[in-house]
């Protein structure tokens, strides 16, 4: 795929990067994971797509997150990423935790959403087969689905593991009183629940008071997503919508009314505190979800080498004093 064969550099874990157990797990999970829900679908520039996964494994990131549906068509991040993960990384695949998810829509019909067995089981065939990989390091159920029994949902994922598709399991967004119980079922069928995926920012903090203590409790690992909020705690959205930028993209998640001028009014405030720090308002954002012990990592998007780069210098000051993590907590609200 790539003109040059790439040879990962020998400084990979000698930088910044560090890691953190998952939960009461043996597994280790960098503190910054890459996400490829955004930027890696046939949309996107490949040659970026695949200088940035070449960065990132550069820089410690041992980690890359997909599902069955990222990427713009659906499918295409886990087929790109396959193609890159082949020609490039398969000497290194003993050294990559890699994860995939069903539970949204994916195909039409009956089937293809949801948390059925007969649509987790056919979703991780198709994922193995688009990323030409034997197995996946954690497959998560994407979401809870009020119409499945979670016996059958968790059943599958266990069965997943047992077959060898995936060696862990996790749920992602999972309400928490279906989150304890899938955590007892999860236990109960021998394949004990790795982690809890969900949404953790300084805009969205819920989890603390949910997620948190529950998975803490069963000794099962928590990792954040949209840690940027999908890049509203960035730079980019001080002074309006930048051209490129994903919520000016007809493609992207982020709505161009989410862009709200009281939002405009709190990244303008958060920016400043980030000034003072030394940090762009990007590295604050990230290295505030680390204050938290109870998050083993966050899984951060990017659609550019440099917004990477710049992401993993957030690792170079990870520290708040109290007042900060205060001032920062009236802000956001
Ligand atoms: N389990 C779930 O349901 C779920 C849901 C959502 C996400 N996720 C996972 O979490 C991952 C990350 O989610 P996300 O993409 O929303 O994360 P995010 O880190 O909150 O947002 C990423 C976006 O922020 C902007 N950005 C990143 N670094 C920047 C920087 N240094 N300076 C300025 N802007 C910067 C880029 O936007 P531009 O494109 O505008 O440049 C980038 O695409 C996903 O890829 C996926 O793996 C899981």
């Amino acid at each position: 795929m790539s003109d040059k064969r790439y040879m990962a550099s020998e400084n990979r874990y000698n930088e910044t990067m560090s890691y953190r157990h998952c939960g009461k797990s043996g597994l280790k999970l960098p503190l910054l994971s890459l996400g490829l829900w955004h930027n890696f679908g046939d949309v996107d520039s490949r040659e970026e797509a695949i200088r940035m996964l070449h960065h990132a494994f550069d820089h410690g990131i041992t980690h890359f997150d997909l599902a069955n549906n990222y990427g713009t068509p659906f499918g295409s991040a886990e087929r790109n990423f396959g193609n890159i993960m082949k020609s490039d990384f398969a000497p290194y695949r003993d050294e990559l935790i890699i994860s995939t998810k069903a539970g949204h829509e994916m195909w039409p019909g009956p089937y293809g959403d949801g948390g059925s067995r007969k649509y987790l089981m056919a979703s991780i065939d198709q994922s193995l087969k688009r990323m030409q990989l034997d197995y996946v390091d954690i497959f998560y159920s994407h979401r809870y689905d009020p119409n499945t029994p979670l016996e059958e949902t968790m059943g599958a994922l266990s069965d997943i593991v047992k077959q060898g598709k995936a060696l862990y399991v996790g749920i992602s967004k999972y309400p928490e009183d279906k989150a304890r119980e899938a955590y007892r079922l999860l236990k109960e069928n021998g394949t004990p629940c790795l982690i809890y995926q969900g949404k953790y920012n300084m805009l969205a903090r819920e989890v603390e008071y949910t997620a948190f203590p529950l998975a803490q409790k069963n000794g099962v690992g928590f990792i954040g997503f949209s840690p940027l909020a999908q890049g509203m705690l960035s730079d980019k959205y001080l002074h309006g919508i930048p051209e490129n930028s994903r919520a000016a993209l007809s493609h992207g998640f982020l709505q161009k009314n989410q862009i709200t001028p009281e939002i405009i009014g709190k990244i303008n405030r958060l920016n400043e505190i980030a000034a003072k720090r030394g940090q762009t308002l990007a590295q604050m954002a990230l290295a505030w979800c680390f204050h938290q012990p109870a998050v083993n990592s966050v899984i951060v998007g990017a659609s550019s080498v440099k917004q990477l780069q710049d992401n993993i210098d957030a690792l170079k000051n990870t520290t708040f004093t109290s007042e900060e993590l205060w001032i920062i907590g009236e802000i956001a609200g």
